[in-house]
C-alpha cells in the first residue's frame, strides 16, 4: 500500500449527511486517523440534523466533530440535492481536496459525488455497487449514479463487484473491502450492556420484536401503513414489540389518524448503541431498513424485510434476512413461522463482515491515491 512519503499531502474530504451514513464512514474515519494516508476534513451536509439522527451518532460512534456543516435540513429532493451540491463545490473550490470519499445511498451521497466530479476531484463511493433494480427507490437513482461517477469503488459483497461487472465498471477501481457498518456494530456492541439495555425497557432476551419503518413506499401510503400496522398488531398480541419511529413514519402515521400505541411500543429514534443491542437480543426484527438487513444477519437474529427487493441480497442466501414482500397477509405469516423456529443467535459469518473493513477501505485509499502519485 501508499505510504506517507508516496502522498504526502493528499487532502481527503469525507462526506457524511444521514444516519446510515455515520454508521459507515465511523469506521473508515478511525482507520484513516494516523494522518498516514492523507488528512481529513469531514463535512456534515445537515441533511438530518436532529440529534437521535445525527450529533448522537457521531459522538457514540466516536467520530471527529465535522469541520463543517452545510445545513441543507429537509426538503424536496430537488432542494436537498441542489443545496448539497452549492455547498460542497464551495468545499472543493476552498479546500482542493484530492479525494472526495461519501458512503452509501441517500441525497447527500449522490449530490457530493456530482459536485466533486463536476471539479475533476475524484470521488470514492464506500457501499458501491449495491443494486435493488427498483427504480422507484430514490436510493437506487442515488447508488447507480454515484458508482458511474466514482473513481473508487469499495463494495461490501461480491454480488456488488458483479453488479459493476455488468455495467462495465471494474478493474483497479473496484476494490471488495467487505462491509463498514460491520465494523461499527463489533465494536459497539462490544462495549454494550445488554442486560442493562433490556431490563430498563423491561425486555426479555427473545421475548420481543424489533420494528423500524421509513421507505417512502411504504410510509406515504397510507392504506400500506395502516395495514403494515394492522400485521404488527398480531405479533404484539405474542409478545412485546419495540418501534422505534423515524420522524419521517411518525408524521405519516399522525396524518393517517394511525394510534399505534395501545399495542406497540412506539419510541423516538434510538441511540445506536441501544438500538444494536435490541436487535442482537430480538426474537425477531421486521424492517425496511437497509443497514438493519446487514447487522441483523451478522448478530444472527431473524430479520423480516417489508419490501418488494433488496440491493442485499447476500443477506438472504448467508445471513438470517428473508424479503417477504408487502403483503400484510404475507408478513403475518412471515411472523407466526419465524416464532415457531429456533433463533440461530449467532453470526452465520458473512465473508469480509468480519470488523476489519475500515482499514481494509483506508489502504485502498492509499493505494488509489499512490498510484494517481506515481502517474
Ligand atoms: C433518508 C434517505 C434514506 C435513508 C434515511 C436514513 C434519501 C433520499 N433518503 O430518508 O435513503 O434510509 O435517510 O434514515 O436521501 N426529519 C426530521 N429530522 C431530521 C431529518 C429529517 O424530523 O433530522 C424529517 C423531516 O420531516 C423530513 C423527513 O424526516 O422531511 C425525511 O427526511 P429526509 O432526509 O428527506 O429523508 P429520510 O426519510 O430521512
Ligand atoms: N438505527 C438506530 N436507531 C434506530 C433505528 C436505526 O441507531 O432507532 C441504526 C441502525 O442500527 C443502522 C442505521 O440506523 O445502523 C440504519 O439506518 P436507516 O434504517 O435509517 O437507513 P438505511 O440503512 O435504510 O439507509
Amino acid at each position: 500500500m501508499a505510504t506517507p512519503d508516496d502522498n504526502p499531502q493528499a487532502e481527503i474530504l469525507a462526506v457524511v449527511g444521514a444516519r446510515p451514513n455515520m454508521v459507515k464512514m465511523a469506521p473508515l474515519l478511525h482507520a484513516l486517523a494516523d494522518g498516514e494516508v492523507g488528512r481529513v476534513r469531514l463535512v456534515h451536509t445537515g441533511q438530518h440534523y436532529d440529534r437521535s439522527l445525527s450529533g448522537g451518532f457521531i459522538e457514540l460512534l466516536g467520530m471527529p466533530e465535522p469541520d463543517a456543516n452545510l445545513e441543507v435540513g429537509s426538503g424536496t429532493h430537488a432542494e436537498q440535492t441542489a443545496a448539497v451540491l452549492i455547498g460542497i463545490e464551495k468545499e472543493i473550490a476552498d479546500n482542493e481536496p484530492d479525494l472526495l470519499v461519501v458512503s452509501g445511498d441517500v441525497n447527500s451521497t449522490m449530490a457530493a459525488a456530482i459536485a466533486a466530479a463536476k471539479a475533476g476531484v475524484p470521488v470514492c463511493h464506500l457501499e458501491s455497487g449495491l443494486r435493488s433494480g427498483d427504480w422507484t427507490m430514490p436510493e437506487e437513482i442515488n447508488r447507480v449514479v454515484t458508482d458511474r461517477i466514482s473513481d473508487l469503488l469499495l463494495c461490501t459483497s461480491p454480488d456488488a463487484v458483479e453488479n459493476l461487472t455488468a455495467e462495465g465498471i471494474s478493474g483497479n477501481g473496484v476494490a471488495l473491502v467487505g462491509n463498514t457498518m460491520i465494523d461499527s456494530l463489533v465494536r459497539i456492541l462490544a462495549e454494550v450492556d445488554r442486560t442493562s439495555v433490556l431490563r430498563e425497557r423491561d425486555l426479555a432476551s427473545r421475548e420481543f420484536g424489533l420494528v423500524t419503518l421509513h421507505r417512502p413506499a411504504l410510509v406515504d401510503d397510507p392504506a400500506q401503513l395502516t395495514a403494515a400496522i394492522d400485521a404488527l398488531k398480531g405479533l404484539a398480541e405474542q409478545m412485546p414489540v419495540v418501534f422505534p419511529v423515524h420522524p419521517r413514519t411518525a408524521s405519516r402515521l399522525e396524518a393517517a389518524g394511525v394510534d399505534a400505541s395501545d399495542a406497540l411500543r412506539i419510541l423516538e429514534p434510538m441511540d445506536y448503541p441501544d438500538f444494536i443491542a435490541l436487535e442482537a437480543e430480538a426474537r425477531v426484527v421486521v424492517t425496511d431498513s437497509g443497514g438493519v438487513q446487514e447487522e441483523t444477519s451478522a448478530v444472527g437474529t431473524p430479520c423480516l424485510t417489508y419490501r418488494t427487493t433488496t440491493e442485499r441480497p447476500i443477506t438472504c442466501e448467508l445471513g438470517t434476512n428473508e424479503l417477504v414482500g408487502t403483503d400484510p397477509a404475507a408478513l403475518s405469516a412471515a411472523i407466526e413461522r419465524v416464532l415457531t423456529e429456533e433463533v440461530p443467535g449467532e453470526a452465520p459469518g458473512i465473508p469480509l463482515w468480519d470488523g476489519a473493513a475500515g482499514p481494509r477501505a483506508a489502504d485502498a485509499i492509499g493505494t488509489f491515491l499512490g498510484q494517481r502519485n506515481s502517474v
